[in-house]
């Protein structure tokens, strides 16, 4: 029985929280115990005062190899419905954790990721990857569709015909055609993609936090929304980030640029 502690490894360094999935005998494949875990970690670090910015990774050659097949699928299938609901119910709840998670995130792609990490993968708010890591749907491989929402995920973030290409072939495709297709923001080598992802945490950490919430939020939200519905949505979201900004930090951010004359907006972010 493997150890519910270590199957999710964590540390937190400079406001960043490193979260890695642990399993990389078995290519960080999701199994129930390890959502179960992630779950709790999330939890314990969505309002840490000391994390600004979470970065998901994987230990090992994978980021993750998707759903468990023998602990996520076989096992939970022997209990019934019971089993299968329960499973489905703690990886899709911390994917959606994930996606409407308190502080910005990052994907930082470092190697293998099929099927099921998709999942996470769109829960991300950016994605970071290696040129040497690789995406595959490969559940048309072993007989299913993609499922878990990752049907969805890639009709979101793809063009129809990749979108398409990658479910009914079950293709790899590397880092950097993964960035061409928009599936991640970037690629780079191997070798810098910590440091890179670095300089984009910090690149957040220098933001107003509450700012960043309310903004991440709204590009996720406004994509199923009417132009009407949008625009009273983010009047409504921009009033109530004002209300939850206790730093007022927007009429900070005008004073500096107006009367200090300390930054220009257009360059870049005001001194919190
Ligand atoms: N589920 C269960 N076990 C897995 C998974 C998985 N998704 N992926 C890897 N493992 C296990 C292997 O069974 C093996 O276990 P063992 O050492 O006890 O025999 C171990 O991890 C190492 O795997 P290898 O195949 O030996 O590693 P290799 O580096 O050669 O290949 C690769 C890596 C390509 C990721 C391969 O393991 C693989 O194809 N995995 C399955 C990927 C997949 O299709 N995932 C499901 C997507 S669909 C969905 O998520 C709904």
């Amino acid at each position: 029985m493997e150890n519910q502690e270590d199957v999710v490894s964590f540390a937190v360094e400079d406001g960043i929280a490193w979260v890695n999935f642990n399993r990389p005998a078995k290519r960080n494949a999701m199994s129930p115990t390890l959502n179960r875990r992630m779950m709790e970690v999330l939890d314990e670090l969505e309002f840490r005062d000391d994390v600004g910015v979470l970065v998901l990774s994987g230990e090992g050659t994978a980021w993750s190899a998707g759903m468990d097949l023998k602990e996520y699928f076989r096992e939970t299938e022997a209990q019934g419905l019971r089993g299968v609901r329960k499973s489905q119910r703690e990886s899709y709840g911390w994917f959606r954790r994930l996606r409407w998670y308190q502080k910005p995130t990052i994907a930082m792609v470092n190697g293998w990721c099929f099927g099921g990490g998709f999942g996470p993968l769109f829960a991300c708010d950016l994605a970071i990857c290696a040129d040497e890591a690789q995406f595959g749907l490969s559940e048309i491989n072993w007989g299913i569709l993609p499922g878990g929402g990752v049907t969805k995920v890639v009709v979101d973030l793809l063009p129809m015909r990749d979108a398409m290409w990658l479910t009914l072939t079950g293709d790899l495709i590397d880092g950097k055609q993964a960035s061409a297709m928009r599936l991640v923001n970037e690629s780079v080598p191997l070798d810098q993609l910590k440091a890179r992802t670095r300089e984009v945490a910090n690149k957040l950490l220098a933001k107003n936090p509450v700012a960043l919430k309310f903004a991440k939020d709204a590009v996720r939200r406004v994509s199923t929304m009417t132009y009407d519905e949008a625009e009273d949505y983010l009047v409504r979201m921009q009033e109530a980030a004002n209300f939850h900004d206790k730093s007022e930090g927007r009429k900070e951010g005008i004073r500096q640029f107006i009367d200090e004359k300390s930054y220009k907006p257009g360059l870049g972010a005001y001194d919190l």
